[in-house]
């Protein structure tokens, strides 16, 4: 691919991009933003004593370690579920894991998928090389045993996102002192396309080490041009035609797939979070459909598809956003299986998709909305989970309610189901069916009166506690005011995590409590408010809980995103969090992702001697020059997690991680 001569313009990063929302007015309140403290604490701290200051290292190429200290410290935590001993926080160049552990690179951007997929070439990348190649930001990790014995699996993961100055060579450079990038060319946008979805790969053990096996006929991408259909109670609604698809049940490809699931029936489901970004174009205000994208922020303008492909440009194709924003089931068994968008399970930026069978087989599936003041849903099917026939269940998802969450001040939680003719969701009100309830997701939730939260993140069920953790990575357009008992902090820039119960382990129950598990920050902070344990040590605490994971033992793992020196002083990383006793509350640190990496999966096999973590842009954090890929790849050697990749954990001698 050659790179064109182009007119500079300053552009943010999809990460800068990713932290902005288009509807909601920012804090004019002119009192100090958390940030202002922080920034004013951590100078006083010292915390870059003897290092480099921050724009020094912004223009710095080669990682750098900016906080020493990669030695494990002794942990007091008697009362504890974890065994592991903590690693200090810190940031730099590569990634670091609790004694007694080896973290290795399983897989990076561009390794083969495909038996036929060429070898990585950064510097000559096309779309065909991509569409069989390993694709680029990978978000959610699931994981399919194929044995009993965990010594063959099929891995599942999510390639959420990509960054066009981290991926093509040239592509991007500074000019007085802005990022100026080019605009896509055609070549570009099939590789970015190519580059989203997700990767089916099968992987084999032997003895303590995973390896790729690259010849599977399972091996597989999808990508945001892979044929899908649309199924459930929207399908082939008018709103979801198009001038490509008249019927309303096909759509080429999936967006931006943050988080995911795996089904009891080993399915993978992928969530479709930030679509609003792959739309441009303009419509009236008296479209039927403009306040209906308006509540979604489509069209977002994030990328230039709309300029190649029609079905992104909404003045073209106004239905376009209406595809997209579902739960997309794949059959990771039958690599010639069609993906399915289940539009049962509604339509918003879904984070993830996190299942339980509940006790009487009903199969509850979990997922948060993630942007500022959106809401908390879970799914109910109507039928049960039959693991006797896996072919019965493979349409589950298409019937059953979808429910969105009411946070009361009194530490109780209604599930409200979305149900057309119920409550407000009337024709009177502009919904002439469940298609348009679903469709709508957002402002039918609107109208039964949800709890607008702080960013829902991953939401997981811990089947055998009979509680689900919901994690809120942050709100700082949150104004002083506004607090409620489910998000009690105005400007939270650090986010907390909820823990509900649903009564009497009962999944589906519609009537639950809740309390605040964690308010997250430095505890050393008044101001911030953290409420971790007395026991938490200076390492322990994190900011920005994203994804969490549920282990054999019933223990808690928290992934962060958007933890940085200048923010916390820490990069993202995998922390252990303590739920139970005594130690309620204790968190610390097992696994720390290079500078500028969002930390993501985690992924437990059932026996829980196998962790799989997604380490996502690492770089994308001021230590770019954008002169990629050469300066961000010095050796292509597997020292420095420097592509997006996959790493894998094993205990050393064997046994449970942590
Ligand atoms: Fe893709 Fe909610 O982060
Ligand atoms: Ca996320
Ligand atoms: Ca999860």
């Amino acid at each position: 691919m050659s790179v064109e001569t182009f007119a500079p313009k300053p552009v943010k990063t999809l990460t800068d991009l990713r932290e902005e929302t288009e509807d909601v007015p920012s804090n004019r309140s002119g009192n100090p933003t958390m940030g202002d403290v922080i920034n004013t604490r951590m100078s006083r701290r010292g915390i870059l004593s003897g290092s480099l200051a921050v724009s020094a290292i912004a223009a710095t190429v080669s990682p750098i370690a900016l906080v020493a200290g990669t030695s494990a410290r002794a942990s007091t935590m008697a009362d504890s579920a974890f065994r592991f001993t903590e690693i200090a926080a810190g940031v730099d160049g590569t990634h670091h894991v609790a004694d007694g552990h080896d973290a290795r690179i399983l897989l990076r951007w561009g390794d083969p998928v495909t038996a036929d997929a060429p070898d990585f070439d950064p510097m000559n990348q096309n779309a065909e090389a991509q569409a069989r190649q390993f694709g680029y930001n990978n978000d959610y990790i699931g994981f399919v045993p194929l044995d009993a014995h965990e010594t063959r699996g099929l891995l599942l993961v999510n390639h959420e996102y990509t960054d066009a100055q981290l991926m093509f060579p040239g592509a991007a450079s500074v000019i007085d002192g802005k990022v100026v990038l080019a605009p896509r060319t055609g070549d570009m946008v099939d590789i970015e396309m190519a580059a989203h979805g997700g990767t089916i790969v099968e992987i084999a053990r032997a003895g303590e080490s995973w390896a790729v096996v690259g010849d599977s006929p399972l091996n597989r991408r999808i990508t945001a041009t892979t044929p899908m259909i649309l199924t459930g109670p929207a399908a082939g609604h008018d709103r979801l035609r198009t001038a490509e698809d008249p019927t309303g049940t096909r759509v080429l490809g999936t967006l931006n797939n943050c988080a995911g699931g795996v089904t009891p029936w080993g399915t993978w489901l992928m969530a479709e979070e930030n679509f609003h970004g792959y739309f441009k174009g303009r419509m009236t205000g008296d479209h039927p459909e403009h306040a209906n994208h308006r509540r979604y922020g489509a069209p977002g303008f994030w990328y230039d598809w709309a300029d190649f492909h029609d079905r992104f440009d909404v003045s073209k194709d106004p239905n376009g956003p209406n595809r997209y924003g579902w739960i997309v089931e794949v059959d990771p068994l039958d690599p010639a299986s069609t993906p399915k968008k289940r539009t049962a399970m509604g339509r918003f930026k879904h984070e993830g998709c996190e299942t339980v069978v509940n006790r009487d087989g009903r199969v509850v599936l979990y997922s948060g909305d993630d942007q500022r003041f959106e809401y908390v849903y879970k799914f109910v099917t109507a039928a049960p989970f039959d693991p006797d026939d896996r072919t019965g269940n493979a349409d589950l998802l298409d019937e059953g309610t979808l429910h969105v969450a009411r946070f009361d001040a009194d530490g109780t939680l209604e599930w409200m189901p979305l149900v057309h003719g119920a409550g407000r969701l009337t024709a009177a009100n502009g919904f002439a069916s469940q298609a348009d309830v679903l469709i709508e997701t957002r402002r039918a939730a609107d109208l039964l009166g949800a709890t607008p939260m702080d960013r829902p993140e991953d939401v997981q069920p811990d089947a055998s506690a009979g509680k689900v953790y919901v994690m809120l990575t942050n709100n700082t357009r949150r104004k002083p005011g506004d607090e409620d008992g489910a998000n009690p902090r105005a400007d939270n820039a650090f986010g907390h995590i909820i823990e509900i119960s649903e009564t009497g382990g009962d999944f589906a129950s519609t009537r639950s409590t809740w309390e605040i598990l964690l308010k997250c920050g430095d505890p050393s902070i008044a101001e911030v408010g953290a409420t971790f344990s007395a026991a938490t040590t200076e390492d322990g605490w994190f900011g920005m809980p994203d994804n969490c994971a549920i282990d054999a033992e019933g223990r808690l793992w928290v992934a962060t995103d958007g933890n940085s020196l200048a923010k916390t002083g820490r990069a993202d990383g995998l922390w252990a969090v303590d739920t139970e006793g005594a130690a309620r509350g204790t968190s610390r640190l097992f696994f720390r992702a290079p500078v500028g990496a969002e930390m993501c999966g985690p992924c437990f096999t059932a026996s829980a001697e196998t962790l799989f973590l997604a380490v996502q842009h690492p770089g994308d954090e001021g230590l770019a020059t954008y002169e990629a890929p050469a300066t961000r790849w010095p050796d292509f050697s597997d020292a420095l997690p420097v592509r997006p990749s996959v790493v894998v954990i094993r205990k050393r001698d064997g046994g449970r991680i942590g």
